[in-house]
């Protein structure tokens, strides 16, 4: 299977993208830190998964010390840590405790069978500044696609040998960049009914994003398009697109960088407002078939949030976590 992204790249060593700048003008998108085929965003960007490469490898803001000390300055809301040992069909949020701290984790994540995120990192100056260098030039043609791109994260996921991140998809667009270990992802078409039901995205939207846990059936799994990423490798991974990772036989340290548009957006109320049809007995087209539909849905749903903004109501969060 041709997998767009990889045939440029698969006979070049790691010591070729220590220097970016050599492949400009071979119809490769560069900057100083993320290497990214231009036809594959083309063909791609914003429903397919692609890969990608980066330079953050040895990089000082990943190495374990800096890590603790991110896990200290962050809040501690913004640090999750669980086990690691769960299967593809469970609720990661829901994972017993380990027993061990979030330090303990980080100084033991060869060994303690882990899995632990640090959330929001861009909210600390030097990732904030490594964000901005990884997308600042790409942002503008992902805007080609799916304008209004906003609300740049950053998430350092630190997990164990052989640790899974059950299946579950993110509302955002995302992409995985692997720093230390191997990691093996395995991405579904958010668009596939026999993988995905206009249900299940309703109830996942209607939660705000709090519905983490899909259930994943074997039979999906050959329909999966699957990345084994090495460190300096990276994938773009759909908003709404199921995924399940696993890791490898070493600790795995990778960088999710990630931003909204206002297709993340509008795809949130539309499958809102379906859900709240499909109470009432009816079952709603899904986003994307009829541009007429989803333009007289958007109609009424601007109406319906500017009643709740003048009975003072904030409008529903994409993701409340
Ligand atoms: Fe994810």
């Amino acid at each position: 299977m041709t997998i767009p992204g990889v045939l440029k790249y698969v006979n070049l060593t790691r010591n070729h993208f220590v220097n970016f700048s050599r492949y400009a003008g071979e119809g490769i998108y560069m900057n100083q830190r993320l290497l990214v085929d231009n036809d594959a965003v083309m063909s791609h960007y914003p429903n397919r998964p692609f890969l990608v490469r980066h330079n953050l490898v040895g990089h000082p803001l990943f190495e374990i010390p800096r890590l603790l000390e991110v896990e200290k300055a962050l809040p501690p809301r913004k640090v999750s840590y669980v086990t690691g040992k769960v299967g593809v069909n469970e609720d990661k949020y829901q994972a017993p405790p380990t027993g061990l701290t979030a330090e303990e984790t980080i100084r033991r994540i060869r060994d303690c069978e882990s899995w632990l995120v640090l959330k929001n990192v861009e909210l600390i100056p030097e990732y904030r500044e490594l964000l901005a260098e990884l997308l600042g030039t790409f942002t503008p043609l992902a805007e080609k696609s799916t304008p209004g791109v906003r609300q740049l994260e950053a998430w350092i996921f630190v997990t164990s040998p052989r640790s899974i991140s059950p299946y579950h998809l993110d509302p955002e667009h995302n992409f995985l960049l692997q720093i230390h270990g191997n990691k093996v992802v395995h991405v579904f078409d958010a668009d596939d009914p026999g993988i995905l039901s206009n249900k299940e995205l309703e109830d996942y939207y209607t939660s705000g994003g709090t519905i983490a846990k899909l259930e994943f059936k074997d039979v999906y799994q050959q329909k999966a398009r699957t990345f084994a990423l090495k460190p300096g490798e990276g994938v773009h991974i759909p908003y709404k697109a199921p995924h399940w990772v696993q890791v490898e036989d070493e600790f795995s340290i990778s960088f999710s960088i990630t931003f909204f548009s206002n297709l993340c957006d509008r795809q949130a109320r539309l499958y809102r407002f379906n859900s709240q049809l499909r109470k009432l007995g009816l079952n709603p087209v899904s986003p994307g078939r009829s541009a007429l539909r989803d333009a007289v849905k958007d109609r009424l749903i601007s109406g319906y949030l500017k009643t709740r903004k003048m009975l003072g109501k904030k409008a529903p969060a994409v993701r409340q976590y």
